[in-house]
């Protein structure tokens, strides 16, 4: 037993560039930019503390939130026949949490001929850690070289691969970015990409609007309680005020820009002090605060995602029941 242990140690590393001090370091800054902005803006990373994380896993079991078990289902479906077919020796996923999606793929009946090593890449340590040490321990073939980073600086520090590279950036997250940030985002990660390798990326398609909005506005308020809690984490991080109970959760998709929107919006005018950042900010129903985008896609959308990226789409993989849920796109380097 203790053997077994010290092999799956062994099989395990986990190299930490950015810690959580680190993450909130240009947090003043941001904020202070977010906050006197028109309209006031902030990131949806401040969405993610513990607490934070924990709501978007109680999302992820909401009976209207129906992206991560699309995706899932979809993985399922196709796992093992991608594995058969790239033959991928290193799996690296970007922003990989608990890596709970990703077993379906080092779970394929071929993953233990070819796939050596599996490379988790996220901000959260701890997250990454615990979910390594299962990875090594249920896959006895694999080797976890976790890399805790930032997609926008770390990329770099992701270990060579001896064969074919799978990258695999899940969970719609590339929604989160705007169309302009989103392509510079794809042309950084195909430099990870050699002429063999691919990429598999996960989005939210575009469909009727009460199936998308009922997702982002559940009955059981998780979402309202996940957007309220970005101002719980900047009262923690910088000695703030807001009475988050005195905001409103509201959330719409916005057609013309293929969006969800999700915004906190006082029901009477409030006046929230910073300490941290030595300021005041006055929000009122119409000057409220805008948490998130969650952009649709469509295969136009996509495509044209990609040419602006330099990467070529391979195949498109989309659910059928109910149709055309969820898609995951399997693209390449254009040769
Ligand atoms: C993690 C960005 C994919 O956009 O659906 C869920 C986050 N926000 N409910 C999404 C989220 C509100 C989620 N992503």
């Amino acid at each position: 037993m203790s053997n077994q242990i010290a092999r799956s140690a062994d099989r395990l590393k986990v190299d930490v560039y950015v810690d959580e001090h680190g993450m909130l370091e240009s947090m003043p800054e941001e904020v202070r930019i977010g906050l006197t902005a028109s309209p006031k803006r902030l990131a949806p990373k401040y969405f993610y503390d513990e607490a934070g994380s924990l709501l978007f896993e109680k999302i992820t079991e909401l009976p209207e939130y129906y992206p991560t078990r699309a995706e899932r289902d979809l993985l399922h479906d196709i796992s093992a026949e991608l594995m058969a077919d790239l033959r991928p020796q290193q799996i690296v996923e970007l922003g990989s949490g608990s890596s709970y999606k990703t077993r379906q793929l080092l779970s394929a009946p071929s993953a233990p001929e070819h796939l050596e090593t599996y490379v988790p890449f996220d901000v959260s340590e701890s997250i990454v850690q615990e979910a390594s040490e299962e990875l090594v321990s249920e896959y006895p073939y694999l080797s976890v070289h976790g890399v805790i980073g930032d997609f926008g600086r770390h990329l770099g520090h992701i270990p060579a691969a001896t064969g074919r590279r799978l990258v695999l950036f899940l969970g719609g997250t590339i929604g989160n970015l705007d169309p302009i940030e989103r392509v510079a985002f794809l042309r950084q990660v195909s430099e990870l990409l050699g002429p063999e390798d691919r990429l598999l990326i996960g989005m939210d398609l575009v469909k009727d609007i009460s199936t998308i909005e009922a997702a982002y506005n559940d009955s059981a308020g998780v979402t309202a309680a996940f957007n309220r809690n970005m101002l719980h984490f900047l009262n923690r991080s910088l000695s703030g005020d807001f009475n988050p109970e005195a905001f409103e959760h509201r959330c719409f998709f916005n057609q013309a820009e293929s969006r969800i929107e999700m915004h906190l919006v006082p029901k009477t005018p409030q006046i929230v002090t910073l300490a941290d950042l030595d300021m005041s900010v006055t929000f009122t129903p119409e000057d409220s605060l805008w948490t998130e985008c969650s952009y649709k896609f469509t295969e136009e959308s996509l495509t044209e995602m990609l040419a602006d990226s330099g990467l070529s789409l391979e195949h498109f993989y989309t659910n059928d029941d109910p149709a055309r849920l969820f898609g995951l796109a399997l693209v390449g380097p254009i040769d």
